[in-house]
């Protein structure tokens, strides 16, 4: 494993090398993907064997850089070529040596995967392949917390652009001023039950929203809670609180684009990161893949 940091800072990378991931993943041959989503214990012997693979102390390591609101962010690098199985296998190895990642959709699963292909009209605000993905932090619902992310890219073709973009609170020039603005006020963050949505997400959340000014401290950290989507206002002077914030965020120029390879993922801490996509160019055999875990520490 090799280590290291960009941009001075907060991203701290973890580039594991071609042995390191090969016994990993020899190691766990014998577990298959139908284990790991009928049986729980399966998936902490997976991370297991990525400790022995890769090192005791990577654990405390990974936990560390996540808590830590100087960093909160890791990229963990496994190398290309890998299967679907592979990256589901690293992927479930290395969320539960954080914590169980929470439940993912209707089906169940502590995982995700969101494909985005050449459409102009998705289901989904995320599958949008050609406008930037708003910046956000995950997690709506009260029964919906979330500490902790991870993105993992399974696979692209015919990809260019759709990178990451990550804006970190302690960053952000204009956060003490949104911060101490009378309209940063407490607000709800759910989803309206006429909403064409409601119904997916009630099959695996009571649905109660959730309370919380979109900007707020805690320790002395500047935090975030903010989805363009999920937030509902109940007066004009909030949406137009909103709508300055989310200009402001989306004009930051400490909004970091990050390019991220097959093979590997990106963890952040919800808490004080905000993340989004920059926007795929045009192709029509656009296809991206990524995996998504969450959970709470
Ligand atoms: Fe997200």
């Amino acid at each position: 494993m090799k280590l290291g940091t960009a941009q001075q800072d907060r991203i701290r990378y973890y580039e594991f090398s071609q042995d390191q991931t090969l016994d990993f993943l020899a190691a766990c041959h014998d577990i298959n993907i139908h284990d790991l989503h009928f049986m729980p214990y399966k998936r902490y012997l997976l991370s297991g064997h990525l400790l022995e693979a890769v090192g005791e102390d990577f654990q405390q390591s990974l936990n560390k850089c996540l808590r830590d609101y100087a960093s909160g962010c890791a990229i963990l690098a496994f190398g290309q070529g890998l299967t679907q199985d592979d990256q589901i296998k690293i992927s479930t190895a290395v969320s539960h040596l954080i914590s169980e990642p929470a439940v993912q959709g209707p089906g169940g699963n502590y995982y995700g995967i969101t494909k985005i292909v050449d459409d102009d009209n998705p289901k989904f605000k995320l599958m949008f392949p050609y406008e930037d993905f708003s910046l956000h932090t995950d997690g709506v619902f009260e029964d919906n917390p979330v500490d902790w992310l991870m993105m993992m890219k399974l696979r692209e073709h015919q990809v260019s652009g759709g990178h990451s973009r990550l804006l970190h609170m302690a960053d952000w020039e204009a956060y003490d001023i949104f911060h101490d603005d009378p309209g940063n006020q407490s607000l709800r963050h759910g989803l309206l039950e006429k909403d064409g949505r409601y119904n997916v997400f009630r099959k695996f959340s009571t649905m109660e929203p959730s309370h919380s000014a979109i900007l707020y401290k805690r320790d002395s950290q500047r935090r975030v809670k903010f989805v363009d989507q999920y937030v509902i206002p109940r007066t004009i002077n909030q949406a137009r609180f909103i709508a300055r914030f989310q200009l402001a965020i989306e004009q930051s120029r400490h909004v970091r684009n990050v390019a991220l390879p097959p093979g590997s993922m990106i963890i952040l801490n919800n808490h004080f990161w905000m993340h989004g996509r920059s926007k795929f160019e045009r192709h029509p055999q656009l296809e991206r893949e990524q995996l998504r875990q969450y959970g709470c520490f």
